[in-house]
Formats: C-alpha cells, sequence, structure tokens
C-alpha cells in the first residue's frame, strides 16, 4: 500500500475519484483528489483538450503527476449532442434526463455512447500520455436506477437489458468508459513510471 504511486485526480467530482481508484484497485496507483481549490476553465474544443486543460491546471496546483478525464455523452440523432456540453446541457442532472429523453421522445435511433479522454502529465504539466475509452449503448425511453450518477439512468449499455444506474458499481465500473480509458492509462504508467 505505502510505495504506490500517487496521482493528482483533477476533477471537482469526488464520486469519479471513488470510481478511477475502484477501477485501479490491485494496481499500483492511487489517485488522490488535488490538495488546492480545483477551477479550470474548460474551453476546449475536444474531449481531448478538456482533458489536457484539466490535467495541467491539476498539475500547476499540485506540482504532481496529474490525470484528469473529460467526459459526455454523445447521441447519434443529436448529431453527437450533449457531448461536450453534457454537463451543461440543463441546469440540474434530472433536467437534463428530461431534456434527452423529450429531445429523443419521436425518434426511433436511440443508439449513444459515452466518451472519455483522459490526458497524463507530469508533475510540471508536460504531457506523458492521453487515451480515450467508449461505452456503446442506446438511450432507454424512460428513467431507472439509483446507483452511479449523471445519465446513467437512461444508458442501456450494449450486451443488457437495463441501465447503467440498474447495475452493480462494480459491473459499471469493468464496461464504462471511463474504465475503458483509465485500464490504458495504468497500462502507461506500469510500463513508463
Ligand atoms: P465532466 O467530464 O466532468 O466534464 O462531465 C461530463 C458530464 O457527462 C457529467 O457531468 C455527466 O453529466 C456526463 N457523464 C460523464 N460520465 C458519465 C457516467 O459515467 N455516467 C453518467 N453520466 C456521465
Amino acid at each position: 500500500m505505502e510505495n504506490k504511486i500517487k496521482i493528482a485526480f483533477g476533477t471537482g467530482n469526488p464520486h469519479k475519484v471513488q470510481e478511477v481508484n475502484e477501477i485501479s484497485d490491485g494496481s499500483n496507483i492511487e489517485f488522490i483528489l488535488p490538495s488546492k481549490e480545483f477551477n479550470p476553465i474548460e474551453n476546449g474544443t475536444t474531449f481531448l483538450e478538456n482533458s489536457l486543460i484539466k490535467a495541467k491546471e491539476t498539475a500547476r496546483i499540485s506540482g504532481q503527476i496529474s490525470l484528469a478525464d473529460d467526459s459526455g455523452l454523445c447521441v447519434e440523432a443529436l448529431g453527437g449532442e450533449p457531448g461536450l456540453y453534457s454537463a451543461r446541457y440543463e441546469s440540474t442532472p434530472q433536467k437534463r434526463i428530461n431534456k434527452l429523453l423529450n429531445n429523443l421522445s419521436h425518434i426511433d435511433n436511440r443508439r449513444a455512447k459515452f466518451v472519455c479522454a483522459m490526458t497524463l502529465v507530469d508533475g510540471k504539466g508536460n504531457v506523458l500520455t492521453q487515451k480515450i475509452g467508449e461505452c456503446h449503448g442506446k438511450i432507454a425511453y424512460s428513467q431507472s436506477g439509483k446507483n452511479g450518477f449523471g445519465y446513467d439512468p437512461i444508458f442501456i449499455p450494449d450486451g443488457y437489458e437495463v441501465t447503467l444506474a440498474d447495475l452493480d458499481e462494480d459491473l459499471k465500473n469493468k464496461i464504462s468508459h471511463r474504465a475503458n480509458a483509465l485500464h490504458q492509462i495504468i497500462e502507461f504508467v506500469e510500463n513508463n513510471l
């Protein structure tokens, strides 16, 4: 335990830190919240750019090797929306779900994917690696489930009949976009740091 590599994880969402530590359980890495307030300006035009902005800001305030992600839900029939604006689509998680279901109410094509971009930088903010993970599925016709966060109650991953919010968090952490991106980062860290 005491020899684990500590990596600052740049987020204002404590649920994400819990998720990445659960996903990386068994590896030689422990993710910690940056010690100072984290307030980056997410003005990138892609998930990768935003994850880079957040990772550099995390390294600036912590001086540590830092990882940050940027993620979102892309709905095929809506031209990839809410995409980069997933967190800002409406003012609360419930309103965001309602808006999405409403926008798809007369649409049969429910295909969607969660995307997660991750950037790992050194303590000075130099890029070490960038990875992208995806989780494909469809948007349900109504919401269900209490686990997870965000759009989980309306996302049915491929191979399942229920939403991510109906699945155990352990199972979500095996199939999620964040798990997919993080496993690539862990492999990089274990081979290169
Ligand atoms: P960010 O990556 O923190 O900028 O926010 C992305 C937004 O996408 C979140 O606020 C959620 O609304 C949504 N999102 C990202 N990952 C997930 C997930 O695993 N489940 C549900 N919603 C997610």
